[in-house]
């Protein structure tokens, strides 16, 4: 954080020892004696009130106090305003004035605590003007109580604290600023200060509105005192805040009015209507409102849930937690153009297949062995989902041992469910949750925070399930409420996608009557193969897939053949490549997954199958591929779900072919991991290659010469935007690249590949893991 003599502040000066400035001098006092090496080096306060400063200074919080800027905050780094919000315009009026007179350095970061933030960023302009370094702050952390003796150093923690940077501000101030925040427990984020008002608006001074509202208003009756005397809980949750500090809450009322008059217009005339529901006796559109407000304050409630941000693994596989810990830190991928490919190769275990061997497992009657089970992040995420619904699971390596608890048999997971980078943990679980008679979330990391859940909450809902996705856009958080009875129904996939398909096989389960899902085309078919093995009935009629409610499964073991998604970096990186080519053992060719072949095929290139064999219900073959000379292809639309996630890898073949490779309808790709058509072509521009963007589609200018394998593309920086397979497709193209390529954020690799730099390297790449 910082080295070890010098403090990250010098000297920080708080101005107002009320609730929050107290508290958080305390928290301070306390992190800095936490860390050994102080954060900040001494600690003054001003108040106006001399009890306070002599009560701080007694208890060893501050060095030095008093009513005054100029004597105490001579020197400081880090100024805290902590006093209402109307004050603060004079008060840095007082700091300017300590600046001029040569008190206070000019650079000294100057920041506030206040509720509203727009009209204390214009005072600051105003008084310190251009380059200042002012930064503007909250923390969503606060109690009814004021002054120095209701203060409390845990406030802040796991608390958020909004930071209201401007484009000047600097941004080492800012990093500083947060670093001190987070060492008092506080979740850091930063928006514009407009945003923060509106948003507040809403959540904090339109309900204290209403709370002192209401309360003035039976105040107010001559027989208030028999009111009070018989008001019960609800008027005591209800008016709670109303006992705040009103010369704050005034200050914020003016400070915020535009923002604060809009909400409350909303709030008025959706008043009015609540009113007129009543006055019409419309029982029907009154349950409906209350039912849904009832909804979202329970799906609220499983919001605040406190979480860690990566929660350690339960003693069964408790190995994961340095796989886990390396996922925090950011790796990138240093890699020297080397082109001579060769060798024999396993790639890891089926992901798809790995995760399903958990879900059914889990839910089964008796015990299920696992083998070949891929150790990446997604499918961990899977197994800790149901270690957490209470099922025993051990684990050694790629073998796993699932104790079966039955269809009935999961229990409430104490914390919201942390499905990390995968979306098939999430859409599949999706399902089974929403039968469950437990409540539930499940998170995910930035990356799956993005991607769209509405796909299946909406079928889920058909269904009569309660589900919510709570992100800003039908994404995750999704929230679940428990013991809601499923019926069975008939839907048209919208797109051909095997996570809605399984979601809905899932869930229908546990669903009164036949569930018909009806699919726009052929998608992966793992989940319908596996529950056939474990001896649940399942009817497939071309696209037509029909499942009956209240079966039960019976465990079985499960072989786990390589994954071909994993194996496409290996033959793209074989075909392209020079030297003898790769052969990739035991790889899984379950028809529905086989399209990179046939596409790589239809390019030329020179493929061959051997060793065929079925294992486990799934096909499985060895797969040869030698360098051939690739060139550009229409790629057919039917092949697109049968090879969905294999084209960041194609598009690295599509360019080094000759000729124009053209992909439409694959506007899927671009709710994956990342945007995998954008960011493909961005990255591709990068190192040299020209493409043009389709909404469903791209066209790549290929490079390649007839006979050669003449380099394709220059050096350059990549960012992977947390997608493992936008990171290892950049990697096969330092085989073909004339400088050296480096690639951010590789960390996302162990989602689906660990060992994948290893591997690479084997056999002839020259990646070094930074
Ligand atoms: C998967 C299905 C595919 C695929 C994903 C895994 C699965 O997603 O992209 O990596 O295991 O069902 P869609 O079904 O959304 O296309």
């Amino acid at each position: 954080m910082h080295d070890g003599h010098k403090p990250m502040f010098e000297h920080l000066c708080v101005i107002g020892l009320g609730l929050i400035g107290a508290s958080f001098v305390q928290a301070v006092y306390h992190a800095n004696q936490r860390l050994g090496s102080p954060l900040v080096g001494k600690i003054t306060a001003v108040d106006t009130n001399p009890k306070s400063i002599k009560d701080a200074i007694a208890a060893g919080l501050i060095q030095d106090g008093g009513d005054t800027v100029s004597a105490v905050a001579a020197g400081a780094d880090l100024v805290v305003i902590a006093t209402p919000v109307q004050s603060v315009e004079s008060i840095m009026q007082t700091l300017k004035d300590a600046m001029n007179a040569g008190v206070l350095p000019y650079d000294a970061i100057i920041s506030d605590v206040g509720s509203t933030k727009v009209s204390v960023q214009q005072a600051a302009d105003r008084i310190f003007g251009l380059g200042h370094h002012f930064i503007g702050g909250h923390p969503i952390a606060g109690a009814e109580n004021s002054g120095f003796d209701a203060r409390n150093g845990e406030l802040f923690v796991q608390h958020k604290l909004i930071l209201c940077p401007t484009p000047d501000s600097p941004a080492d101030a800012v990093a500083k600023l947060a670093k001190l925040w987070q060492a008092v427990g506080a979740e850091v984020i930063q928006m514009d200060a407009s945003r923060h008002d509106e948003i507040l608006a809403y959540t904090s001074h339109l309900p204290h509105l209403l709370a002192f509202s209401l309360t003035h208003q039976l105040a107010s009756h001559d027989d208030n005192l028999d009111i009070f005397r018989y008001a019960a809980g609800g008027f005591r949750d209800f008016s709670r805040i109303a006992a705040s500090h009103p010369v704050m809450w005034h200050d914020i009322f003016i400070a915020n009015k535009s923002a604060l008059l809009q909400s409350l217009d909303e709030f008025q005339a959706h008043l009015s209507e609540f009113r007129q529901i009543i006055a019409n006796e419309d029982s029907q559109t009154m349950l409906d409102w209350l039912g849904t407000a009832r909804h979202a304050r329970r799906h609220f409630g499983h919001m605040l849930a406190k979480k860690p941000m990566y929660k350690p693994y339960s003693s069964t596989i408790s190995k994961d937690k340095d796989a886990i810990k390396d996922t925090i830190m950011n790796q990138s991928y240093h890699i020297r153009p080397q082109n001579t490919i060769a060798g024999t190769i396993s790639v890891p275990g089926d992901k798809s297949i790995s995760h399903r061997s958990i879900m059914f497992g889990s839910l089964a009657d008796g015990i299920t062995q696992v083998s070949g089970f891929l150790q990446g992040e997604d499918a961990l995420s899977t197994l800790q989902a149901f270690v957490d619904m209470g099922v025993k699971i051990e684990r050694q390596g790629d073998k796993v041992t699932i104790h079966g608890v039955g269809v009935d048999g999961l229990s409430a997971p104490a914390e919201p469910l942390d499905m990390g980078n995968s979306g098939t943990s999430m859409r599949l679980l999706a399902g089974i949750l929403s039968a469950q008679p437990f409540d539930s979330v499940m998170t995910g990391d930035v990356s799956l925070s993005k991607r769209p859940m509405e796909r299946v909450a909406k079928p889920l809902r058909q269904m009569g399930a309660k589900i919510q996705s709570t992100g800003e856009k039908g994404t995750a958080p999704l929230s679940i409420t428990g013991g809601q009875a499923l019926n069975a129904i008939e839907y048209p996939l919208p797109v051909a996608s095997a996570q809605i398909k399984s979601c809905l096989i899932l869930a229908a389960m546990w669903a009164k009557g036949t569930t018909t899902i009806i699919e726009p085309e052929v998608s992966r078919d793992h989940t319908e193969r596996m529950l056939k093995a474990f001896g649940y009935p399942i009817s497939v009629d071309g696209n037509k897939i029909s499942i009956t409610g209240g079966g039960r499964l019976t465990a079985t073991d499960i072989i786990v053949p390589a994954d071909i998604s994993s194996a496409a970096f290996f033959m793209v990186l074989a075909a392209i490549g020079g030297g003898e080519g790769l052969t990739i053992e035991k790889v899984g060719m379950n028809p529905t997954r086989t399209g990179v072949i046939d596409i790589l095929r239809l390019m030329g290139a020179d493929i061959r199958l051997s060793n065929e064999a079925v294992v486990g219900g799934e096909p499985i073959a060895d797969i040869t591929v030698r360098p051939s000379d690739l060139h550009g292809i229409e790629i057919p639309e039917s092949l697109v779900p049968l090879a969905i996630d294999e084209f960041p890898v194609l598009f690295i073949a599509a360019s080094c072919a000759t000729g124009t490779t053209k992909l439409t309808g694959a506007k899927e790709l671009r709710v994956k991991e990342s945007d995998r058509i954008q960011v493909m072509a961005d990255g591709l521009a990068t190192l040299g290659v020209d493409s043009t963007v389709l909404e469903d589609g791209i066209i790549i200018q290929g490079k390649g010469v007839a006979g050669e394998k003449n380099a394709i593309f220059g050096g350059g920086v990549i960012e992977s935007h947390h997608d493992h397979r936008i990171a290892m497709s950049f990697a096969v193209a330092s085989s073909r690249a004339t400088d050296d390529i480096i690639i951010h954020g590789t960390q996302t690799v162990n989602t689906s590949f660990p060992g994948f730099a290893e591997l690479a390297n084997q056999v002839g790449l020259a990646i070094e893991v930074k």
